[in-house]
């Protein structure tokens, strides 16, 4: 980075830096050299300083059962607790929590004290249906304010809720009620995105009919487009009818610190999706202490996270840490291009937003977008609340950094991109506003506390401006503490012998500035992709594009793509002949499909290519680097002479 370019350095303004949290490098590193000297003691303080225990913690890290960690095990709180009924007992009963805006543009408008009335009649209602603490509850909901009270409600209870995106197929949906054993499902009739009603509750009850889900005792139904939906009787019950009759009071379930708050699954390695299991009390002090230093929030901020709640995002930064704030949040039900692609823009200056956190792949289209029409360019819009922006899901390459830093902020506004993962809980890697010197392209330096290190195959720190692996080097409250039901699989996906069981492997490669140390995210050392910020498996694609009939074999990778970052590339092989011209054109649109029911939209593969065969090695191993060069259009530079059919490369070239 230093070397090799001219890189401009922004410094925090003196405006960003006043009334700061974390005002200046000093006070950054004097909160590292905190953690550093008393690891356990820094947790701590933070823990007893930004939550409400019903019984406080008397340990703070627990190692003895390591990588099983533990954080603050004898401590008893409830999450919804810290988030509404905090906000009421402090006297912000009547100030606005959510700011619901619906793909129409209808604003709806939801303050601390309806919001924690909504969710404690919610959590009566599952209570009603006999679901208690330690039941899981699959939630299949679009963005809503009915996804958020559901969310809470399951916290209130001490359910534990697993959300599936929306954008799920029935496929998808199925394999995770059955993998959680999931008693209950939440979900709607329909959605709207971009002017179009889109049905869900038909997807579940495919779902449903697939067998494998005989656990799961009630479907709850919230109505959204009124489209029509079969209810099935004993088990389905409309939202509006189960709570009718419920009292707005509900005392909360006190868990114990270690209680799983929500399984979210996501792609790893191999075809199976993980079910990350999270705590209470950890990760809810890392949402709160992130919301405060990376967003360094205020009361009189409006904060707008543009992520769903499908993803880990959302549940961190819509869900929990901007409610434990007793923040006003954006929970916005549409798509960033309707009616028109100043839709964000329009967003932020009609609910005056000060912090605005989105994804690289939306500013890549919004630039294009903004570039093609005028009319929608971010400087036709008053956005002189903005203060903070934010990046998340994938790198922010400079190009975009900079007009998100120009166009949007107005040359005013620190950008914080946050690295960090499903499993981490929060942000890991990550600029603070008021301190840290930022360099586009860089998620810079770690959190305060995060002890995040690049190292080789052999675990060993390499030194500045080279490449390694990225990891962590001691456990932190908001981790991941287990895959659900699979705990070996935790073990060797996040503490491999490689490194002695001693370090996080996050997955992705990183780089350290040769003269700053900032880091700089190379992307994923493993078999996960990641198209428009939405994490996949190319073995769960694989092991989808497999099931179709006509399939005889497929190997997936991804290639670099200006929009989406990753596009997803197929080679497939079919049992018939390889088909070419009009018949591979049919077969393309059939296969896409074919995975956009299997998994969802969002894993159709860009580009597919038929061959009689994959390049394999002697032993039959697919040479995956071959297909990475192949996909992205590069000649072939390695050795192919152990390939049994060197012709096939010509058929895959595309
Ligand atoms: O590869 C990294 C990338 O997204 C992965 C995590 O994906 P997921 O679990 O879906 O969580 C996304 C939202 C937190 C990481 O392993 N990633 C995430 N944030 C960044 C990033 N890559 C570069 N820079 C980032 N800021």
């Amino acid at each position: 980075m230093s070397n090799e370019q001219q890189v401009r350095i922004y410094n925090p303004s003196e405006a960003s830096m006043k009334n700061a949290a974390v005002s200046g490098m000093e006070a950054y590193r004097a909160l590292c050299k905190e953690a550093e000297d008393d690891y356990e003691g820094y947790w701590a303080r933070n823990a007893r300083e930004l939550l409400d225990w019903k019984v406080p913690f008397t340990q703070v890290l627990d190692e003895s059962n390591a990588p099983f960690f533990k954080w603050f095990a004898d401590g008893k709180l409830n999450v919804s607790y810290n988030c509404l009924d905090r906000q009421v007992n402090n006297g912000l009963g009547d100030k606005v929590a959510i700011i619901f805006e619906a793909d129409s543009g209808e604003v709806t408008r939801v303050t601390y004290k309806d919001l924690l009335g909504r969710v404690s009649k919610f959590a009566n209602a599952l209570r009603a249906m006999g679901i208690k603490k330690g039941d899981r509850v699959v939630i299949y909901l679009p963005m809503s304010i009915e996804g958020i009270v559901a969310m809470q409600a399951c916290a209130r209870i001490g359910a534990t809720h697993s959300i599936v995106f929306g954008g799920f197929s029935a496929q998808a949906l199925r394999d995770r009620i059955s993998d959680a054993g999931a008693v209950a499902l939440i979900t709607s009739d329909g959605q709207f995105r971009g002017g179009k009603a889109l049905p869900l509750k038909p997807i579940a009850d495919e779902a449903l009919g697939m067998g494998g889900c005989e656990c799961l005792k009630n479907v709850i139904v919230v109505k959204r487009t009124g489209a029509d939906c079969a209810m099935e009787a004993g088990r389905d019950s409309w939202y509006h009818d189960v709570v009718a009759s419920q009292s707005d009071v509900c005392e909360p379930e006190w868990v114990e610190a270690e209680h799983p708050l929500f399984l979210l699954y996501t792609s790893g390695s191999t075809g199976k999706p993980k079910g990350v299991q999270h705590s209470t009390g950890g990760y809810l002090l890392h949402a709160v202490l992130t919301m405060k230093y990376t967003f360094d929030i205020k009361p009189d901020d409006v904060f707008w996270c543009t992520a769903d709640i499908g993803w880990v995002t959302g549940h961190t930064y819509i869900t929990y840490g901007p409610l434990a704030c007793g923040t006003t949040e954006i929970v916005f039900e549409g798509v960033p291009t309707y009616p028109d692609a100043g839709r964000f823009w329009k967003m932020i200056q009609d609910h005056k937003v000060s912090v605005f956190y989105t994804a690289p792949t939306a500013i890549r289209s919004l630039i294009k977008a903004a570039d093609n029409n005028e009319a929608i360019h971010p400087k036709k819009y008053d956005l002189s609340s903005l203060r903070i922006l934010g990046s998340v899901g994938e790198p922010i390459n400079p190009a975009a950094w900079e007009w998100y830093y120009e166009n949007v902020g107005g040359g005013r506004c620190p950008i914080v991109d946050t690295f960090w993962q499903t499993e981490t809980g929060g942000h890991m890697i990550t600029p603070l506003p008021g301190a840290t010197p930022l360099i586009p392209g860089s998620c810079t330096l770690p959190f305060p506390g995060i002890q995040a290190a690049v190292v080789d195959e052999t675990g060993t720190e390499v030194p500045w401006g080279q490449g390694g692996i990225l990891v962590v080097k001691r456990p932190w409250p908001s981790m991941i503490r287990t895959i659900w039901g699979d705990p070996d699989r935790f073990v060797k996906s996040y503490y491999p012998a490689d490194f002695q069981g001693k370090l996080y492997l996050a997955g992705d490669g990183a780089i350290r500035d040769k003269e700053t140390g900032y880091f700089t995210i190379t992307g994923r050392i493993d078999d996960v992709l990641n198209v428009s910020g939405h994490r996949m498996g190319t073995m769960e694609i694989e092991s989808a594009l497999v099931a179709h009939e006509k399939v005889a074999e497929a190997a997936v990778v991804g290639r670099p793509d200006d929009l989406t970052g990753e596009a997803i590339v197929a080679f497939v092989v079919l049992k018939g002949n390889r088909p070419t011209g009009e018949e591979a054109k049919a077969m393309i649109k059939e296969l896409q499909n074919w995975v956009g029911h299997e998994i969802g939209p969002i894993a159709k593969p860009k580009d597919i290519r038929f061959g009689e065969n994959l390049p394999k090695t002697r032993s039959g191993k697919i040479m995956r680097r071959l297909l990475r060069q192949l996909a992205k259009g590069e000649e072939i530079t390695q050795d192919t002479s152990t390939l049994e059919n060197p012709a096939i490369l010509e058929q895959l070239k595309g």
